[in-house]
């Protein structure tokens, strides 16, 4: 009877406690659905292009070129004065060089150089018959030396080599030339470069300008100082080239050659075979081939 009586009770005694639960489930599934999905980091996701932005995707190219103008060109037989004037205090660097506390540290002549002798430069050098010409990345002066002795060789006697180089080399360089000075952790490349002008007797001809590639270009460009042969030969890296070309471009003369190395060479895929072949086309110009180098003349 007992027994009969409890199993007639037991549901609706469950039934306030089966709801309670119910009741708190349904506000737990509530509560989450209705969270952020990550409270903590806020997500962003970049706008998609609509297809008019696709359409115009060759133009976004703009904001990688140089739109501004250099200074009137300087005639060439200014351009060495200008320059001796403006970084030198009107004085050769060359003036009571090597100084006594680098000169046990330099060798009377220490050059290297990749692709510095090829047959394209004394095919430009001949076809252009250059007074300026300006080297982008120059080392220890392997082709600017090799450009003076062509120079002298074909009777171009007032043509003028600017070499642009931090003359800092890279990182890895010093493993490998551990033979260049170092004097408080500066390393004597440039001490060295022009140690090495001296060596050939060159020291009319070549000049140093020890600044990055970029900042040297925009100051040679805000100064007026065009050439009409420029090799481009300094960093490797797509960023690199594609700065060094669009600003260099920018200071070759009408009817100018501009050139570099390493369209087809190992260190060809870090970058500098793209750079050129992007530049060729956003400026509308023909890329010839000379050796292991890439040609460009002016439109
Ligand atoms: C491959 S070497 C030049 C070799 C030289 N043209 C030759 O054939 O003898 C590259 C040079 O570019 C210079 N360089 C690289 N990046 C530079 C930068 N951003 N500014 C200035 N010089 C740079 C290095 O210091 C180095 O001396």
């Amino acid at each position: 009877m007992k027994e009969d009586h409890l199993k007639k009770l037991t549901p609706f005694k469950l039934l306030k406690p089966i709801a309670y639960l119910l009741l708190l489930l349904l506000s737990f599934t509530f509560g989450y659905l209705s969270s952020p999905s990550s409270p903590t980091t806020p997500s962003f996701s970049p706008p998609s292009l609509q297809l008019p932005q696709l359409v115009n995707l060759p133009t976004q190219l703009d904001h990688f070129r140089l739109t501004s103008h250099c200074a009137t060109p300087l005639p060439s037989h200014l351009i060495r004065q200008t320059i001796l004037d403006r970084l030198f205090k009107s004085t050769s660097p060359f003036v009571n060089f090597p100084p006594p506390y680098a000169t046990p540290l330099l060798r009377r002549s220490r050059v290297k150089g990749w692709g510095s002798n090829g047959a394209v430069f004394q095919n430009l050098i001949q076809k252009v018959q250059p007074k300026t010409i300006i080297e982008i990345g120059t080392f220890l002066g392997a082709s600017a030396i090799h450009m003076a002795g062509l120079t002298r060789q074909l009777g171009l006697n007032d043509t003028q080599i600017l070499c642009l180089d931090d003359f800092r080399g890279w990182p890895g360089f010093r493993d490998r030339f551990r033979d260049i000075g170092l004097l408080n952790g500066d390393v004597l490349l440039l001490y060295q470069f022009m140690q090495n002008v001296v060596s050939v007797n060159a020291t009319e001809t070549v000049l140093p300008i020890p600044f990055s590639t970029g900042s040297g270009l925009d100051w040679l460009c805000e100064m007026g100082v065009f050439g009409d042969l420029i090799e481009v030969d300094a960093g490797h890296d797509f960023n690199s080239a594609w700065s060094d070309i669009i600003r260099a471009y920018r200071i070759l003369r009408p009817g100018g050659v501009i050139f570099g190395h390493d369209y087809f060479t190992a260190a060809d895929d870090h970058g500098v075979r793209r750079a050129v072949t992007l530049f060729a086309q956003v400026y509308g110009l023909k890329i010839k081939l000379d050796g292991q180098h890439w040609v460009i003349e002016s439109s």
